[in-house]
């Protein structure tokens, strides 16, 4: 006998006829039963025999899923048989386990035939189905959409001026700092440019910051005489209840021979009647723009309290002074016209530039300029 084994076996108090049988590989009589172990071969059989045609049953995918969980899951049969398995004699439990893994592939392998087979049951189902009739009426929208309120305005105030004689020039909003500064007269580091700061995408480029590029783009590129409208999307570093970081404008511009101020006026005139309805007021105001020379800021008569006879008592919104500011206009500036190559002794002209969210929220009475852009159904189905 091995003195280790004596030793052991004195240790763990077992006589040398128990020794013997562990030796020999028999089954101790210390450990668990071989019921347990019977059992779970029992068990293991049961399920081996039953689970394809439970698989089989199923009538839909999901009923297959829940079949397949029902085994494999983590409360399934055969997880439950694993657990189990702690209860067998160790020398049994390799072979156990054998057959346990054996049977998981078993099961898999048939979850994965049954569910191809029965896709492709429903596959076939739905081709050899009557077809779709294509010539039933369609289901009508629940609402129909409309243009936005700044779209709404963006194509009245073009109307007007194309009845007006202006053709629209387009232009891209990612400019060139000459075309959106330098051309327009803006002297480097003027502190006209700190109230149109943008974003530069590189060290010459920025969002443009009004619509004034236009002016620069078509005279350097068209011969005068020429009438233009440009309506379109600018950017500068202003967020507050009237301002956003992009908004639109509308830019227009004339250049003939012997344009005076009274062309402007009257343009405006023509203008603020046809948008706002007849003998409203208009008023200059002087102001500053480096492209233009003389500068002025429009003002028209207030469109919230006008009274039927046309005439104005003040309100809050134009701070009761009868009139509200709409846009910046003037006459070229004879810099201008040299940048772009057009000789101001000959040729002159007027251009203008107006903010189309200020026209909508004016037009609509919209108190703040966020909601134009906030895109709630609830606002934008009041329009
Ligand atoms: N571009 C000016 C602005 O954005 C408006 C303007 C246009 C002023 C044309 C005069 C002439 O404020």
């Amino acid at each position: 006998m091995n003195p280790q084994w004596t030793g052991l076996a004195f240790q763990l108090g077992i006589n040398s006829d128990e020794e013997e049988r562990v030796r020999h590989g028999k089954q101790s009589k210390y450990s668990m039963s071989d019921d347990a172990a019977s059992s779970i071969d029992h068990a293991l059989e049961g399920l081996r025999g039953g689970f394809l045609p439970r698989f089989r049953a199923a009538a839909t995918e999901q009923a297959l899923r829940e079949e397949n969980a029902k085994i494999l899951g983590k409360k399934g049969e055969l997880t439950a048989i694993l657990k189990e398995l702690g209860k067998a004699p160790p020398d049994k439990r390799k072979a156990i386990g054998e057959k346990v893994n054996a049977l998981k592939q078993e099961v898999e392998k048939g979850f994965e035939e049954c569910l191809r087979d029965l896709k492709k049951k429903e596959r076939e189902a739905e081709l050899s189905a009557p077809p779709f009739d294509l010539t039933l009426p369609g289901r009508p929208p629940v609402t129909a959409g409309h243009a936005h309120p700044i779209s709404i305005v963006r194509d009245e105030v073009v109307a007007v001026f194309r009845q007006l004689g202006f053709a629209v020039f387009d232009g891209p909003e990612i400019e060139h700092e000459e075309n959106n500064f330098t051309l327009l007269g803006f002297p480097p580091d003027h502190p006209a440019t700190d109230m149109q700061d943008s974003f530069w995408t590189t060290s010459s480029h920025i969002l443009r910051t009004h619509t004034s590029n236009i002016q620069i783009r078509a005279m350097k590129s068209v011969k005068p005489p020429m009438a233009f409208i440009a309506p379109g999307t600018v950017y500068r570093r202003d967020d507050d209840a009237t301002h956003s970081p992009m908004f639109h404008q509308i830019e227009a511009f004339l250049v003939d021979k012997h344009v005076t101020l009274a062309h402007l006026k009257g343009v405006l005139a023509e203008f603020a009647e046809r948008l706002y309805g007849p003998n409203t007021p208009v008023r200059l105001r002087p102001s500053y723009f480096p492209f233009v020379e003389p500068g002025a800021e429009v003002d028209i008569g207030c469109v919230f309290c006008k009274e039927p006879d046309g005439t104005r008592r003040g309100c809050s919104l134009c701070k009761h002074t009868g009139f509200i500011e709409v846009l910046g206009c003037g006459m070229i500036h004879p810099v201008v016209f040299e940048n772009c190559g057009i000789d101001p002794e000959q040729w002159s002209g007027f251009a203008l530039g107006m903010g189309l969210e200020r026209i909508a929220m004016l037009r609509y009475g919209i108190p703040n300029i966020k909601l134009l852009f906030e895109n709630d159904p609830r606002f934008l189905a009041q329009f």
